[in-house]
This record gives structure tokens, C-alpha cells and sequence, in this order.
């Protein structure tokens, strides 16, 4: 294991003492409400933790926060780390292996995105069933750690399947109509062209983004299970695209919000 990932743990470690956590969360744009339900017991910034990457875009405040929701013990990071800003594919999966050597089962991700599936409507909630990397690099390139997992990782499984049904079984006692799809993934940071939308529909994608998937294959890489969920803030379906921005982004996600923080939360409670 690199000695930055260890400094990074110990320093943790030292604030945190004997509080493990069973389930890491990050929370993406507009997102952050699921923190109001953590019964908080730890909160660092990321700017003192050492060799942490730090968030610099708007509507991410840039916390590691440790604490229970629904009584699991979970790490939540309240912002997330993206390509867009400047940090390679490495540090936007950075705190993932931190989240790892601190002990986490499984990971629980939010993003917002834009729907390109025509059947979707602003406000929506999609869970992801796969994702296509249209990044332009992936955060296992470079030398093999095999102490976090194999050179080629499998990827057949991206998205834990036992977790999603059961968030379908969770949605649909709480009435909510949701959506699965394939979430794909791009540098930004600019939105899509119309001609780009329409090819992200093409090759299969429901929804395109700008985080996850570092994340997503950082965790694979260790055999975390993954469960992640968009929340469609604009739509980028021919006859339907008006001009967006960053601020619309943060205010369908926050109307959104309340449905992703309900299944996080039974999510936590039953599995
Ligand atoms: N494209 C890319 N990323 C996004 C979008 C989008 O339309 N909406 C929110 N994040």
C-alpha cells in the first residue's frame, strides 16, 4: 500500500478512534442533504486531512463526515472530487482507497446527470445498472497496487445487483417511480452539444455525467460492491434541450434530493 494512503488513514484514524465504518457515501452536486440525517459523531475537512485532494466547485463543501444513518456506522463525503477540475483519474479515486483501508463494505454513490433516455423527466431518480467511460483515462492505469486488487479487474458486475433490487423493492413501497439505466461518463466540464447528446443515447447510455465512474472502478479494483444514483437534472433528448446551467443543476438535483436520501436511508436500515 503507497505511504500517502497510510499517513492519510492513520491521520483518521487518530480522530476517529475505535468508529468503523460499514458503508462509504459520496454525495454529489446539490446532494448533500443525506448529511442532515447522519447522527454525526466525527467531521474533517478535507483541506486537514493529509494528501487529500481538495473540492473546488461550487455546491461541494468538502468533508469527510463520519457518524450512523439508520444505525449503520458510514463515512459520507459531503463533495466529491472531479476530472474537471485538474486531479488525474488517481486522485478522483483517492479517497475511495482511504475509505477502503477504513474499513468499508460497500459503497453507496449520488450524481446529477442529464437524461437522454426520452422517457425521462427532470426530477427524476435513475439508478444505475452499468456505465460506459467515456473519460478520457481510467484511475488504474499507472503501476499495480495488488494489494488493493488484480491489473485486469473484472467488470462484469459493476453496479451490485442484490442492492439494486432491493432499492427497486424500497422505491416502490415508498411510491416512487424510478428509473435503471446506463449512466455514462465524460470529462465536462462543458454540458453536451445536441449532436453529443444524441450520441451518448445511441450507444446505449440513459443519463451522462461527469463523476462515478473513477470512483466506481477504483472500488471494484478492491471488490467493494457499488450502488449509485442520478438524479436527471436536464434533458438532453432531441426537441426537449434548452440552455443549462451550473445553477440548475444544483436546483432540480436539491428538489430531487428527498427520494435518493429515502433510499440511502431504507437502503442503510434493511440490507
Ligand atoms: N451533462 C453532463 N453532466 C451533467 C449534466 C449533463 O447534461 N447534468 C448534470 N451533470
Amino acid at each position: 500500500m503507497s505511504e500517502q494512503i497510510n499517513q492519510t488513514t492513520e491521520y483518521i484514524n487518530e480522530l476517529t478512534g475505535s468508529f468503523k465504518p460499514e458503508c462509504g457515501i459520496i454525495l454529489g452536486t446539490g446532494l448533500g442533504g443525506l448529511v442532515n440525517e447522519i447522527d454525526i459523531r466525527f467531521s474533517i475537512s478535507y483541506s486537514d486531512i493529509p494528501h487529500f485532494p481538495v473540492s473546488t466547485v461550487e455546491g461541494h463543501s468538502g468533508k469527510l463526515i463520519f457518524g450512523y444513518i439508520s444505525e449503520k456506522p458510514v463515512v459520507v463525503m459531503q463533495g466529491r472530487f472531479h476530472y474537471y477540475e485538474g486531479y488525474n483519474m488517481q486522485q478522483v479515486g483517492y479517497p475511495v482507497r482511504v475509505m477502503r483501508e477504513l474499513g468499508i463494505k460497500r459503497l453507496f454513490v449520488s450524481n446529477a446527470s442529464g437524461g437522454v433516455n426520452p422517457e425521462f423527466e427532470i426530477g427524476d431518480v435513475m439508478i444505475l445498472n452499468d456505465h460506459i467511460n467515456l473519460l478520457p483515462s481510467n484511475p488504474l492505469i499507472g503501476a499495480n497496487d495488488k494489494y488493493f486488487g488484480p491489473r485486469f479487474p473484472d467488470m462484469s458486475e459493476p453496479y451490485d445487483r442484490a442492492t439494486i433490487k432491493k432499492a427497486h423493492e424500497i422505491a416502490g413501497r415508498l411510491g416512487y417511480k424510478i428509473h435503471e439505466g446506463v449512466y455514462v461518463s465524460v470529462s465536462g466540464p462543458c454540458f453536451e452539444t445536441p449532436a453529443e447528446y444524441k450520441y451518448m443515447r445511441i450507444i446505449g447510455g440513459d443519463a451522462v455525467g461527469m463523476s462515478t465512474v473513477p470512483e466506481v472502478i477504483t472500488a471494484r479494483h478492491m471488490g467493494i460492491p457499488c450502488f449509485a444514483v442520478s438524479v436527471i437534472t436536464d434533458i438532453g433528448v432531441e426537441g426537449r434541450i434548452v440552455e443549462v446551467t451550473h445553477e440548475d443543476v444544483i436546483e432540480a438535483a436539491s428538489k430531487a434530493e428527498v427520494k435518493m436520501t429515502a433510499i440511502f436511508k431504507a437502503l442503510l436500515a434493511e440490507s
